[in-house]
């Protein structure tokens, strides 16, 4: 792990600044912006290099038969997740992603919008009459899962803890040891139980996205293979639950603490899209990604052998001035915002993107027709961060509000 060295313990507010770490999570914006200034960090020990820069995080990007996303930090998550079209390089990973690709396609994305809305204003039906709710609890993971659940065709009798599990993906390395092996128990579980589902829809196919992952893989290989199936699955399950439940979390977060901004948003519809970037940007859900070098090569007049691990810190290049001027201001308005990383840039750039702005999109314009006057339950509670280095977002969100009269 590097340690990132910052001059005042006052900017840092005191806290340890070891990155990534979970420790790094009260404050780290000023780590962020020591490591953009440094540039390349150069690994201690076996540890992985940190790219913050966001002009060398897109050569990287661009440049995937160099740096690989075959990397052990992946393999290390979860078990069987380097076979994931998440974590493998062209040509296999092109084949890969067109298959995950199917059900996320525009057409079907445009079939989703009235499911989407339908659990939308249901979750708001089932908190307006308080007056108050938990953001996060009771709106934002209910509704990122109940639409992954949906296109899953799986139901939150069986596979509702997944909502409630913070799976630390390739952050798992930087946790203490006891949050490890809750994180490879959690993960075995998981896995266990996409086997038994896959099983199942083997024999009884339908048109939902695991059916297409299997119809598409007998397509590919005229054959079944259920452990492949069951982590591509469990790919799309992770990547679409606690990713967009703090996109939608963190926006709120950041209009409460913006009154100006939330008075335009909710005057002006149009602004949401960019809004949602904007968050995006600000307080990235996936902060880092990895990868790992596959030939000698330079980064920054640094060289880098063949083999060395690498993480790209997207949410430090989200800061960076050079691309986003004023970076460290919220602006809801701003020119260009869609060149952050929050969902990645090239070959893996996120499938479901698409989806998960749709779903933003949908939640605040059902949450401001319905309410108003929008405020922290208590103003000395914002609720914190969850405990991870990997995922950003609320921990928990108290609000009350008024109901829209009219
Ligand atoms: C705000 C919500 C989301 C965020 C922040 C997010 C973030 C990301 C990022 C950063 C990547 C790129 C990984 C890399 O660079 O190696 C990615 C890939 C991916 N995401 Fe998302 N994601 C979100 C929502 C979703 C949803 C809703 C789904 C599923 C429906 C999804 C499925 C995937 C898949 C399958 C990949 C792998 C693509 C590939 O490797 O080619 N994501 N996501």
């Amino acid at each position: 792990m590097t340690e990132v060295s910052v001059d005042s313990a006052a900017e840092t507010g005191g806290c340890p600044i070891a990155y990534p770490s979970l420790e790094s999570v009260a404050c780290p914006y000023p780590i962020f912006a020591e490591q953009l200034e440094q540039g390349l960090q150069e690994p201690e020990g076996d540890g992985p290099y940190l790219v913050s820069r966001h002009e060398t995080i897109t050569h990287v990007l661009k440049h995937p038969e160099i740096f690989s996303s075959t990397t052990d930090l992946n393999a290390e998550a979860q078990p069987g997740w380097e076979a994931s079209v998440f974590s493998s390089d062209p040509p296999d990973h092109t084949v890969k992603r067109e298959i995950a690709h199917r059900t996320l396609k525009p057409g079907r994305l445009k079939a989703y919008g009235p499911m989407i809305e339908e659990i939308i204003e249901g979750l708001i039906d089932d908190f307006i009459d308080d007056g108050e709710v938990e953001f996060v609890g009771q709106f934002a993971n209910l509704m990122s899962s109940e639409v992954m659940f949906r296109l899953l065709d799986i139901s939150r009798e069986e596979a509702g803890w997944v909502a409630g599990v913070t799976f630390e993906g390739i952050g798992a390395r930087f946790l203490p040891h006891s949050m490890q092996l809750q994180q490879e128990a959690d993960g075995a579980r998981l896995n266990e139980f996409m086997l038994d589902v896959v099983r199942r829809r083997m024999e009884n196919l339908g048109d939902d996205t695991i059916s297409e992952l299997i119809r598409g893989h007998r397509e590919r290989t005229g054959e079944d293979d259920i452990d492949y199936l069951a982590v591509e699955a469990s790919v799309f399950l992770l990547g679409g639950v606690l990713t967009t439940a703090h996109l939608t979390g963190t926006a709120m977060r950041l209009l409460l603490a913006h009154p100006d901004q939330m008075a335009a948003v909710r005057a002006d519809y149009s602004l949401i899209p960019n809004m949602l970037e904007e968050a995006m940007r600000f307080e990235s859900p996936l902060q880092f990604m990895p990868r790992v070098t596959l030939e000698d090569t330079e980064l920054e007049g640094v060289s880098i052998p063949a083999k060395s691990e690498l993480i790209l810190v997207y949410a430090a290049a989200n800061r960076d001035e050079k691309q986003f001027p004023q970076a460290d201001r919220f602006d809801i308005r701003r020119d260009g915002v869609r060149r952050h990383f929050g969902f990645g840039l090239g070959t893996h750039f996120c499938l479901g993107a698409p989806l998960a702005r749709l779903e933003g999109k949908v939640a605040y314009e059902s949450l401001f027709n319905r309410i108003d006057n929008i405020r922290l339950a208590d103003p000395e509670d914002d609720g914190g961060y969850i405990n991870s280095a990997f995922n950003r977002g609320p921990a928990t969100l108290r609000l009350k509000f008024d109901r829209v009269v009219g």
